[in-house]
This record gives C-alpha cells, sequence and structure tokens, in this order.
C-alpha cells in the first residue's frame, strides 16, 4: 500500500509527502528535480525520473508494480503563467504529454485512486471576490489550459471527457502557507 508522489520534491509535493509520511504511509517520490530538491524527500524512497520522456510510461508503470503503489498523487508540472505564455508548446507538451504519461502507467499498473494536481488558473479571471469551483473554466493562458485540459481526465459533473477508465480526484492545490520547505539555496 504506497503511494507513488510524482513531483514530490517539489513545493506542494514535498508537504504532501512529509504529512503522507507523518501519518505512517509509505510514499516514494518520482521527481526529476528540475525545481525540486533532493533533501525534501528524506524519509521516502527518491526514483528521478522525467514524466515527460517517451520510455516513461513503461518506466512509471514498472516503478509502481514494483513499490506496490496503490494510489498516485501527480504534481508535476511547469507552473508560471508568463513562461507558458512565451513558451506555450512546452506547456501543452509536458503538462499534458507528462499527465498522459502517468495516467497510461496508472492503466497499465491498476493504479485507480489518483490525484490530479490542477490550478484556479482554469478559471482565468472571473469577477468575483472568491473562485468557486463552480465556476465556469475559463483559462486566459497556456499554464491554466493545460490544467484545464488535463482535469477533463476526471468524470466530475463538469468534466467534459475521461482520459481514465475510472474517477480521479482533482485539487486545484491552494498553496500550502508558510515558506518552501525547506527553503531552496
Ligand atoms: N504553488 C502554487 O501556488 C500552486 C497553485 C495551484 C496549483 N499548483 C500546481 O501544483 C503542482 C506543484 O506545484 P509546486 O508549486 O509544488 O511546483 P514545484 O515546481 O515546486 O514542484 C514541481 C515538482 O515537479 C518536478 N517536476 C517538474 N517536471 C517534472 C517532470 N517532467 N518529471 C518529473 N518531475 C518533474 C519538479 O522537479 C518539482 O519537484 C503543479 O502542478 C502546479 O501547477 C501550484
Amino acid at each position: 500500500m504506497t503511494t507513488l508522489v510524482i513531483g514530490g520534491a517539489g513545493y506542494i509535493g514535498s508537504h504532501v509527502v512529509r504529512l503522507l509520511l507523518e501519518q505512517g504511509k509509505e510514499v516514494v517520490v518520482v521527481d526529476n528535480l528540475s525545481t525540486g530538491l533532493r533533501q525534501r524527500t528524506e524519509g521516502a524512497e527518491l526514483i528521478e525520473l522525467d514524466v515527460t520522456l517517451p520510455d516513461a510510461r513503461e518506466k512509471l508503470a514498472f516503478e509502481m508494480r514494483a513499490c506496490g503503489a496503490d494510489s498516485v498523487i501527480h504534481f508535476a508540472a511547469h507552473k508560471q503563467v508568463g513562461e507558458s505564455v512565451e513558451n506555450p508548446e512546452m506547456y501543452w507538451h509536458d503538462n499534458i504529454g507528462g499527465l498522459a504519461n502517468v495516467l497510461s502507467a496508472c492503466a497499465s499498473a491498476e493504479v485507480r485512486d489518483i490525484v490530479f494536481s490542477s490550478s484556479a488558473a482554469v478559471y482565468g479571471m472571473p469577477d468575483v471576490d472568491v473562485v468557486t469551483e463552480d465556476l465556469a473554466p475559463q483559462p486566459i493562458n497556456p499554464y491554466g489550459a493545460t490544467k484545464y485540459v488535463g482535469s477533463g481526465c476526471s468524470p466530475t459533473p463538469n468534466g467534459p471527457t475521461r482520459c481514465a477508465p475510472w474517477p480521479c480526484g482533482i485539487s486545484t492545490s491552494p498553496a500550502p502557507g508558510g515558506p518552501s520547505w525547506p527553503t531552496p539555496q
């Protein structure tokens, strides 16, 4: 019974890893350390892997079987709005391609519990004080658009399509309060 946390060396992922470990759960982290830090994964096994590479699907499925993963939390993505406007191709390729590899690997390894880290950016700039999940998605930049498309993997009432043959959770990941853990040097 292991949770594979993809992007678990990152800002949000490392808080989730720490919480899971505190609860006595088995945790394995997959991360390419592009923005993550190895020391944030202390207490969990770290597998260095880029989920966007062509062979990532097979490697991920192998690792899921090897550690007996029964759940996956997927945080690994680019997340800079400005960068996404300057380099939209990279966002479509990596955020959507990486998610496709993760979902495919989950299907292959029969991992049924998946949480996808989405973003409030799927709602664009609605004219409201508080952005709630019942608002109509209206992304206004490529980052938000990739999160909107990625969110379509879940058959929620508003989800237009399903990429996985079972329900997925979607998190809009409000950033945990406080500084990164540990703070990058
Ligand atoms: N930080 C926020 O305020 C916020 C808000 C809403 C949603 N999110 C979403 O939460 C997720 C995590 O955000 P974060 O702030 O922790 O970002 P982060 O950059 O700190 O963490 C991302 C992690 O994923 C890893 N990663 C990136 N690309 C990878 C790849 N191709 N293969 C393997 N690992 C890869 C990075 O090394 C890093 O450890 C992202 O999907 C982001 O869109 C973040």
